[in-house]
């Protein structure tokens, strides 16, 4: 299904078509600059144990192998089309879905693969330092692995921007490659994606609780009109599984650590003795999710509903929520803030839809914390991660005037001035992790803050030369 015997690996024959060819050939080279410029900031010239999508359907999509990053084989892949697929939502629903961008909804379109597509190589360029002081050879491989499915799932957008809307998206592909996460002059879109990740724990609970902001927009966006968004989408979201598996059993192993020294030491203080204790993990939960609750855009937007009416963008999973999927003259309630009460506002049902995506994500972050969890009970370790309440750190939507502690009570300035330091990592904290961050290059050996994965990669023990410095 998948044509490696071209220079652009495709299952979209892109051989019988001269004019993308010649455009996506043409931003190849652009690409590969920048992924040595801009992406990891050692080991280029490694070979890597790494992971190659060869084919699309559930079994065997995926061809393990050494590569050096740069030879990294991106191409395009789209998920099967569905026959007669129907539009799903929204005012079109149930007519034939598109596979062209029609006219007046080329400018939204535009703009939502764009805000997707910068996101990828962003991430890239937050951890390109992160290979210095990795843990372990399965570690940086695991981030490796990551790294070059951003940059693909950079190609999958500028595949469609090149292939559906001519000369500007062209311009978007490029543009793509200029912005540069905390540039000043050209940033990110996004706040979060400007930010570097500095530390493994940090990248940890980004692929945990940021990988998933990722999951539920490419699974809205899987279920647009336009067909090849869809496909492109539904494929991508095959690759960010084990995105996030990286970050649930990274968080695991950190909780895994920390509890092992708990009983060794006997003291729940662990830094002298080289982990992360659960109190500061709890920190980085809060600012983690926090940061990432403000991804899904303010709770009443009239974009989203647009977006909807429209069959762009859908709910994630939309079929499994029980309405009319038109939601023309429904109501649904959001959170508001009256004066220091969080209440609730009703709200025409499709201005809610943003919220409807963050609420699912929620129940879906909550999963990890329960994993964590059980490895505290089963340890006999009195102590429980949590989510902060939703209004919790937030600079986006409703809760961006108040001050609101994680259990959910509104605080005055000097109350969270006070308090912040027992909910957000302090400097301190911050620097004690930074401190950990001593790099083990050795094969089956592993830094003190962190417990060894229970299994490797694609049946290899964690002994495995992931990575052959
Ligand atoms: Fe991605
Ligand atoms: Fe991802």
């Amino acid at each position: 299904m998948i044509d490696y015997s071209e220079k652009i690996p495709n299952n979209v024959n892109l051989a019988d078509d001269r004019r993308l060819q010649r455009a996506l050939e043409s931003w190849q080279p652009k690409y590969i600059d920048w992924w040595k410029s801009m992406g990891p900031v050692m080991f280029q010239d490694s070979d890597i144990y790494l992971r190659t999508a060869v084919d699309i359907d559930a079994e065997g999509w995926a061809d393990y192998s050494y590569v050096k990053m740069p030879e990294y084989r991106w191409g395009i892949f789209l998920s099967r089309a569905e026959k007669d697929r129907k539009i799903g939502f929204g005012e079109f629903k149930g007519q034939d879905v598109w596979q062209q961008v029609p006219g007046e909804y080329r400018n939204a379109l535009r703009r939502l693969i764009v805000v997707q597509g910068d996101t990828e190589p962003a991430s890239v360029e937050q951890q390109r330092h992160l290979c210095m002081t990795a843990p372990s050879l399965y570690d940086m491989r695991n981030l490796f692995q990551v790294n070059v499915e951003e940059g693909r799932h950079l190609w999958a957008m500028v595949y469609l921007l090149d292939a559906y809307f001519g000369r500007d998206g062209r311009d978007e592909a490029d543009a793509m490659l200029e912005r540069h996460s905390g540039d000043p002059d050209s940033p990110r879109i996004l706040g979060a994606f400007n930010e570097e990740t500095p530390d493994w724990l940090s990248f940890f609970m980004f692929t945990y609780f940021t990988d998933r902001d990722g999951k539920y927009q490419l699974g809205s966006l899987r279920e647009s009109a336009f067909d090849p968004l869809s496909r492109t989408c539904d494929f991508m979201l095959k690759e960010e599984a084990h995105h996030m598996f990286v970050g649930a059993s990274g968080v695991g192993r950190v909780v895994q650590r920390a509890v092992e020294l708990m009983k060794e030491y006997d003291t729940d203080d662990i830094a002298a003795h080289g982990g992360v204790s659960l109190e500061t993990l709890q920190k980085y939960i809060n600012f983690h999710y926090s940061v990432t609750l403000d991804l899904f855009g303010a709770e009443e937007s009239s974009n989203g509903a647009d977006y909807y009416a429209a069959g762009l963008k859908g709910r994630f999973d939309e079929a499994s929520y029980d309405d009319d999927h038109r939601l023309v003259g429904a109501t649904a309630q959001l959170p508001a803030v009256a004066g220091d009460v969080i209440t609730t506002v009703e709200v025409p049902a499709l201005r809610a839809v943003n919220y409807d995506v963050r609420v699912a994500y929620t129940g879906d972050a909550q999963k990890g914390l329960n994993r964590w969890n059980r490895i505290l009970r089963d340890s006999g370790v009195d102590f429980e991660f949590t989510l902060p309440h939703e209004g919790f750190n937030r600079r986006v939507g409703v809760f961006s005037e108040v001050n609101v502690s994680p259990t959910g009570e509104v605080l005055t300035e000097a109350e969270w001035t006070a308090r912040r330091r027992d909910y957000l990592p302090t400097e301190a904290d911050r620097a004690h992790v930074k401190s950990l961050m001593q790099p083990v290059h050795e094969k089956g050996r592993i830094a003190g803050w962190i417990a060894p994965p229970n299994a490797g990669i694609h049946g290899h023990d964690f002994e495995y030369e992931y990575v052959r410095i």
